[in-house]
């Protein structure tokens, strides 16, 4: 059987991610990866998981290993509310929530529910691969705006907007990371926040806030949600428990206006039924008993020293021409190499000869730039073997730039 014509077409509009190469590269040697963004497993808080898990399957058992509604398990569901709210996340009244199987599954069930084939979809010029693959899967046009260390630059997607307007075509929502991006680390200024939601109630736009990371910043930041500026439904937040519990429970959440949470609700019927119940019952659990907060502070201690290790090494030991990102909460820093190089080309032989690897940059653009960009990650490595890492990767760029 021809293999090549049994799949579906759909999938080829899905590029392999880099990541995975990259991995496939560094089987079998000692290399250092700054590449993927895996949370460091001390993060994990593992005797309490275990300690809620039993008692959740010796106690609650009947209703913990059963199925359990598309939405959620309705208890959790209201102390998600709670949880959002404290965090100041407003959930109004006309808002809908739905429990998915991480927030990526949210991201889908999003696109499942709201996009169109053509429909013009704003993004981060960088921004956040897999959500790009999510909009291409269901053909959506994506349209980039730069970022800066101030988040996305909104007199640009202002410049956007009434190009598009001129056009006579519609812009139909905006992708965003604002609080700690990935890939870049950086957050919207509340200037920008605000001009976003004004842009957004000018031109009717929908805006998705994907929130990961906001959990844990480095300083002391004082932002508002997008989600909490908005006062006409038009923010779909997406959270997750990955970085504050663990990404193996797959639980993320999405809350927004409750037509679009309804008909993300019908796909997910479709798709999963719904998310593992047991993980409920313990992110549930977790944060009840204030586990997800202690998680939160440790990982904000743990991710801010290795985020100064990193940077501590870059500022010492990489050439002159070089300039990236100071990450303010999350999982990266981005870098910018002198213009007409090229870090995919780089990346074998920064692996096969200097043993570290990164992300070439240029995956996370959506109009084919940044060629000369790649990702660094700090989450995962003990802060020596990063220091080493970023040390590796110097010395690359050194001999690269001669
Ligand atoms: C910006 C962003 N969105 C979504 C996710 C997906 O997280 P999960 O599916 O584990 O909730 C990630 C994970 O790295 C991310 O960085």
């Amino acid at each position: 059987m021809e293999m090549g014509e049994l799949l579906a077409r759909r999938l080829s509009r899905i590029e392999a991610s880099d990541v995975r190469e990259i991995l496939k590269l560094t089987e079998g040697r000692q290399v250092i990866s700054l590449a993927g963004g895996l949370p460091d497993p001390r993060v994990f808080p593992r005797e309490e998981l275990a300690e809620i898990t039993r008692e959740i399957i010796e106690e609650k058992g009947e209703a913990a290993l059963q199925y359990s509604p598309t939405r959620g398990v309705t208890a959790f569901l209201e102390v998600l509310r709670g949880f959002l709210s404290q965090r100041g996340v407003r959930v109004s009244g006309d808002d809908g929530l739905l429990v998915a199987t991480g927030s990526q599954e949210a991201l889908f069930l999003a696109g499942l529910a709201l996009v169109n084939p053509g429909d013009i979809v704003v993004v981060e010029k960088p921004t956040y691969l897999a959500a790009v693959n999510v909009f291409r899967f269901f053909q959506a046009r994506l349209v980039p705006v730069r970022l800066d260390e101030e988040g996305m630059d909104t007199v640009e997607l202002e410049r956007v907007l009434r190009e598009a307007e001129e056009r006579g075509e519609r812009v139909k929502m905006v992708y965003t990371v604002p609080t700690a991006q990935n890939p870049s680390g950086v957050s919207m200024s509340m200037e920008r926040r605000r001009h976003l939601m004004e842009l957004a109630s000018a031109y009717d736009l929908l805006v998705i806030e994907d929130d990961p990371y906001s959990y844990f910043m480095f300083e002391e930041t004082d932002f508002t949600f997008l989600k909490t500026l908005d006062t006409e439904g038009r923010v779909l937040y997406l959270g997750t428990s990955s970085k504050i519990l663990t990404p193996g429970l797959r639980l993320g959440w999405a809350v927004g206006p409750e037509p679009i949470i309804a008909a993300m609700e019908t796909a997910k019927q479709t798709v999963d039924l719904h998310s593992s119940t047991l993980s409920q019952f313990i992110a549930m659990e977790a944060m009840k008993r204030g586990i997800v907060d202690r998680t939160a502070r440790r990982a904000r201690e743990i991710y801010r020293e290795k985020r100064d290790a990193m940077l501590e090494e870059m500022e010492a030991h990489f050439p002159r021409g070089i300039r990236w990102t100071r990450p303010v909460g999350g999982f990266f820093s981005f870098v910018y190499l002198p213009e007409g190089m090229d870090a995919k080309e780089m990346l074998p032989e920064a692996v096969e000869k200097y043993q570290v690897a990164y992300v070439p940059g240029y995956s996370f653009y959506v109009d084919g730039t940044g060629r000369n960009t790649m990702r660094l990650s700090f989450s995962f490595p003990p802060v020596d073997v990063l220091r080493e890492g970023v040390r590796r990767l110097a010395r690359f760029l050194q001999d690269k730039m001669k």
